[in-house]
Order: structure tokens, then C-alpha cells, then sequence
């Protein structure tokens, strides 16, 4: 596997080629947005569809001010308030952003990652990098370099930076006449984003939005490799085996019990990192557990996650 520094990222992307980066949420696959070769090779690479528009990673405010045609106070408030970090702000996009980009959208989505060695790469490059989570597409997204290696092989260079610490995918925020809408929950809930702005003397609603022009909002998305099921507290395989084993057509010997560590920061962690493991653990099915606490707020971006990779839920 070719693992690269800064410099020989940044002179792979500006020739057109990807580039595995590391981010504080998940891995990105990183084209240059000046190039259209770059761009493709996102898309081809992933596997994935040209409806789903990619983010635009910059290191600054400025930088995400000229790729853009309207910055509100809103956006401004909540980059100052939240860059470098695990949160992507949608905005109108002016005529230096490819549609390649943005799926055709006339907005596009902005994020300025909490990585020193990204952060490094992108002050050297003129506009952004477009990436996307750096997984074939609907597939677990990676949270380290082993991750991208075992899902690209040889057909991507990566940029080492070690595990990410937040471990799921930012949130992503729509501003639609004075309001916010959260198009996929993260780290960032919707009440730390109303005190944000309510401190910065903005009183806006913030709501969550089921938006099909967010195609991470797709039904299934992060599948790990064996089925996970949803159960509730205390469940009893044997009391079930039967009738999981008809609804999803299979025979299944080795269930797996996952219990969430105590707080959402570490189970956002090690969230994608153990749906990797424990088909190699040899266990065939992951019976996931929801417990009463799991359905506040500071959950939401895990359950999220959890929902769109499951196989059913009981
Ligand atoms: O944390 C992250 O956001 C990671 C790291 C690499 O930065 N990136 C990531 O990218 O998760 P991706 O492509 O897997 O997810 C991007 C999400 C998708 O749900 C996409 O639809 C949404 O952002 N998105 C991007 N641009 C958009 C736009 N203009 N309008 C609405 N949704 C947009
Ligand atoms: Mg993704």
C-alpha cells in the first residue's frame, strides 16, 4: 500500500489522482475539485452513484466564502464556532464548484476537518478536496488507514494519520430561510447548534429533516458484512433464533450481544471499527442492544448509523 506524506498528496491531487485522507470523523477518498479526473475518480472508485453530491473539505472560512454565493450569518456563527470539526454546513455554491460535485444541486456542502496533517494538506491547495467517507459505496465507512487498505488494496494512496476520534460522520446542516435543518445527525446535536446560535444573539429553529437530497439518508448504508438485528434490553437469542432466522432466510449459530460502551463519544469511536471485527471474530449474526438512554439526543448520529446498517429490527 502506498502511504504518502503532505507534499506527495497534495502533487497526487492537483495531477488528477485520489488520495485516502484522514479526518477527526472517518477517512475521506480525496479528489481535487480543480480536477475533473480527480473528481470522476472519486465516484468510480466508490462505486458510487452520481446522485450523491460529495463535501468539500477547506482548511479555512475564507476559502469556504469563495467557493460560495450566499454565507449567511448562520453559516458564519456556526464555522466560527464549530471548524475545524466534525461538522458540514450546506451552502448556495457559486460557479467555481464542479456539478460533478454536487450531483447538479445549486448548494454545496462545506467542512473544514480537525486533522493537523489535513489540515497541512488543504493550506496548500488552492480551493478544496472533495471527499467522501473512503468505503465502497453503502459500505462501512473506515476510521483508519488498515480500514481503506482492506477496501481499496493498491488502488489508493494514503495519508497516515493515525485512528479518528470521533468515529462517526459529521453532522450536515441546511439553512433554509433563517432556519436550520440537520440532513444526518453527528456529533453535533440539534440543541448544541441552537446554543450556538442562541449565545451569538441568533434565536433559529433547528430541526431534524428526513431530506432526499441527503442520499446518505438512503435506507441501507454502513453495512457491515454479517446481518445486525436490533433488540431490545435483556433479550434471549434462544427465545428468538427461530423467528430472526425466517425473517432474514438464513441459519445463524454464532449471535454476537452488543452492548454500547456508556457514553455516545466512545461508542461513536469504535462504532464502525467493531462492526468490522466482529465478523472476523467469527461470530455469523450481531444482535446490536437499544437501551431506554439510547434514545436521547446525544445518541441520535449512533442509532442513525446502527439503523441504516441493519438487517432487521425486533
Ligand atoms: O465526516 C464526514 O462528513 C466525512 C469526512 C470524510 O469528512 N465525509 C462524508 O462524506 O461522510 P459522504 O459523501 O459519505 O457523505 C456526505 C453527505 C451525504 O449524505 C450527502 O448527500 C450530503 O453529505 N451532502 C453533500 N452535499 C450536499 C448538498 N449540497 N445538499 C445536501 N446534502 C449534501
Ligand atoms: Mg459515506
Amino acid at each position: 500500500m502506498k502511504r504518502v506524506d503532505p507534499v506527495q498528496a497534495r502533487n497526487l491531487l492537483l495531477s488528477g489522482e485520489v488520495v485516502a485522507i484522514p479526518t477527526e470523523t472517518v477517512y475521506g477518498l480525496g479528489g481535487w475539485i480543480y480536477s475533473e479526473e480527480g473528481l470522476k475518480k472519486i465516484f468510480s472508485t466508490k462505486e458510487r452513484p452520481f446522485f450523491d453530491p460529495l463535501i468539500v473539505h477547506i482548511d479555512s472560512i475564507e476559502k469556504a466564502r469563495m467557493l460560495t454565493s450566499e454565507w449567511t450569518s448562520i453559516h458564519d456563527v456556526l464555522a466560527r464556532h464549530c471548524w475545524p470539526g466534525p461538522l458540514t454546513l450546506i451552502a448556495k455554491k457559486n460557479d467555481k464548484v464542479s456539478s460533478l460535485i454536487t450531483s447538479g444541486l445549486d448548494s454545496v456542502g462545506l467542512r473544514c476537518p480537525n486533522h493537523e496533517l489535513t489540515l497541512n494538506l488543504l493550506s496548500t491547495i488552492d480551493g478544496g478536496v472533495a471527499a467522501p467517507s473512503a468505503n465502497k459505496f453503502g459500505k462501512t465507512s473506515p476510521t483508519s488507514s488498515a480500514h481503506v487498505e482492506q477496501e481499496f488494496r493498491d488502488a489508493v494512496a494514503i495519508l497516515d494519520g493515525g485512528s479518528s476520534q470521533i468515529g462517526i460522520e459529521s453532522t450536515v446542516v441546511g439553512v433554509k430561510d433563517g432556519q436550520v435543518e440537520i440532513f444526518r445527525p453527528g456529533f453535533y446535536t440539534a440543541k448544541m447548534l441552537k446554543e450556538i446560535l442562541s449565545q451569538n444573539g441568533i434565536e433559529a429553529s433547528v430541526v431534524y429533516a428526513e431530506s432526499p437530497v441527503a442520499p446518505g439518508q438512503l435506507k441501507h448504508h454502513y453495512m457491515p458484512k454479517i446481518p445486525l438485528v436490533i433488540v431490545p434490553e435483556n433479550f434471549v437469542w434462544e427465545s428468538h433464533q427461530s423467528e430472526i432466522e425466517n425473517k432474514l432466510a438464513g441459519s445463524f449459530s454464532r449471535p454476537v450481544i452488543w452492548k454500547q460502551p456508556l457514553t455516545p463519544d466512545l461508542a461513536s469511536r469504535e462504532l464502525y471499527q467493531k462492526m468490522r471485527e466482529f465478523d472476523k471474530e467469527g461470530f455469523d449474526i450481531i444482535l446490536a442492544e437499544r437501551s431506554g438512554h439510547h434514545f436521547s439526543e446525544e445518541w441520535l448520529g449512533i442509532w442513525n448509523r446502527l439503523e441504516k446498517a441493519k438487517s432487521l429490527a425486533l
